[in-house]
């Protein structure tokens, strides 16, 4: 089938590299000249494991194209995809003008009956007001054709994002009519072939559907953090709890692990535009708003944890931080945990000497002046703590003998608990994690042990 991509990010780029490889003629459009040229020469704007063998391999095959023009991209299609950036406004509602702006454009070009197909996520009722408004705009044409608009959230992560899309776990279709409902599932049936994963609701669920999944999930997150901190305070080891309590196949291991805080273009701001719909609906939801609130406190844990040891005093410290995207695979800044602690870290005066494997020209962008480095033992060099904020696959079996001799302190901050207390303190590090004991209350345990003397 003919397919039109409008936004060419994120999930635009990833969603129209997974359709061309099931077969769909694909043609991504974008407002970002730039972008698309560079996709036309093969380069790839963003950073996502396996993305670029799609790219590259359906372009070849010319079932993958990119353009600027929207008159180019409506003779190819009369099924549009909308892939456009929502965040957050001031007030921290969903800022829609990007989509309405596409929308409005797209209504007054608009010849031949069309599909459009909605996959940013968007407030309830989305779907409803932009068909009001490409109708509104067709009728003061004169244009009649038959135009529908339905929600199809997306539901990939950054980092695993190719693999999610080739392999949903579930595809939402909120639609009005039958025949949108069988076009798309003839789009999707490819990516269904073992396993039916098609659920047809009506757009005001799909539309919600797709805000309730994110804030649960943040929502497990901010409860381990919580929990996390507790731990800290009682002696519990918060990945020992995790293990207890995912083990109950009501509750499961995902998205329970305590850390940093969660960050990214989706959570943060999604759960601001629920919360927001959730006011205008004079809907009192508390454990909502909680979701945020705990997240940016947890936010600015690690690097309190940073002052307090060094008694607020980081003049003549270099920290050196390991990841600074805000998960791993990907290299995508937005809302990023790093950030705010980069920023905490530089007010106390410290020296930074930062690496990420994919990020690190894009982290450039928000600190210019910020040493990086080309990988984690160059950043180790001559530091007075390590902090581990990104847990990257490499991060896991790091060779420490070769960093030791050039530590100046051996202390550790580790914002994903990917390392064992025992092990580090093995290596000499004074260690810190999230929630699990910590060298200093060891320590503190030991002094106050008195042998039962026989
Ligand atoms: N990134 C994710 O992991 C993810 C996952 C699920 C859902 N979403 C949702 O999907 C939507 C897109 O997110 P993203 O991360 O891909 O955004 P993005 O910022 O990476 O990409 C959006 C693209 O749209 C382009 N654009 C803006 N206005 C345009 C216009 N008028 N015409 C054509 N192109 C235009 C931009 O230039 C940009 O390339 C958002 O609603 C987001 O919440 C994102």
């Amino acid at each position: 089938m003919n397919i039109l991509m409008i936004g060419t990010g994120y999930v635009g780029l990833v969603t129209a590299a997974a359709l061309s490889e099931m077969g769909h003629l694909v043609m991504c459009l974008d407002i970002d000249a730039q972008k698309i040229e560079g996709l036309k020469r093969g380069v790839i704007p963003l950073y996502e494991p396996g993305l670029q063998e799609l790219v590259e391999r359906n372009s070849r095959a010319k079932r993958l194209l990119f353009t600027t023009s929207l008159q180019e991209g409506l003779e190819h299609a009369s099924i549009c995809f909308l892939a456009l950036p929502t965040p957050s406004s001031a007030d921290g509602s969903c800022d829609l003008s990007y989509v309405y702006s596409a929308v409005q454009t797209l209504a007054h070009h608009l010849y031949r009956p069309t599909l459009i197909v909605n996959k940013s996520t968007s407030p309830v009722g989305t779907a409803d007001t932009l068909q009001q408004c490409i109708d509104s705009i067709l009728k003061e044409r004169g244009v009649e054709i038959q135009v529908e608009v339905v929600s199809n959230p997306e539901f990939l992560k950054e980092g695993s994002a190719v693999s999610d899309c080739m392999k949903p776990d579930r595809i939402i279709l909120g639609v009005k009519t039958a025949q949108a409902a069988k076009l798309l599932k003839e789009i999707y049936s490819a990516f269904t072939i073992n396993h039916e994963r098609i659920f047809v609701m009506d757009t005001l669920s799909a539309e919600m559907t797709k805000y309730a999944a994110n804030a649960m999930l943040a929502l497990r997150i901010s409860f381990m953090n919580e929990l996390a901190r507790l731990c800290e305070k009682t002696g519990a080891h918060i990945k020992q709890v995790r293990i207890g309590i995912g083990s109950d196949a009501r509750i499961g291991t995902q998205f329970l692990y305590a850390g940093v805080g969660f960050g990214g273009s989706c959570f943060p701001k999604d759960i601001r535009a629920l919360c927001s719909i959730a006011q205008e609906q004079e809907v009192d939801m508390p454990l909502l708003q909680a979701i945020n609130a705990t997240n940016e406190k947890q936010k600015r844990l690690l690097g309190e944890k940073i002052l307090s040891f060094f008694q607020g005093d980081l003049e003549n410290k270099t920290i050196a931080l390991w990841g600074l995207s805000f998960k791993p695979d990907t290299d995508d800044l937005r809302e990023a945990p790093s950030l705010i602690l980069i920023r905490q870290l530089l007010d106390a005066g410290a020296s930074i000497r930062a690496y990420d494997p994919v990020s690190n020209e894009k982290a450039r962008v928000h600190f210019p002046s910020l040493c990086f480095c080309h990988d984690e033992y160059q950043a180790a060099l001559g530091a007075d703590a390590i902090v581990l904020i990104t847990e990257w696959k490499q991060f896991r079996s790091i060779d420490f003998h070769k960093i030791l001799p050039h530590l100046r302190q051996k202390i550790f901050f580790d914002g994903r608990n990917q390392y064992e207390l025992s092990e580090m303190q093995a290596l000499g590090f004074t260690y810190f994690g999230i929630g699990v004991p910590s060298s200093l209350e060891i320590k503190k345990e030991s002094d106050a042990y008195q042998p039962i003397s026989s």
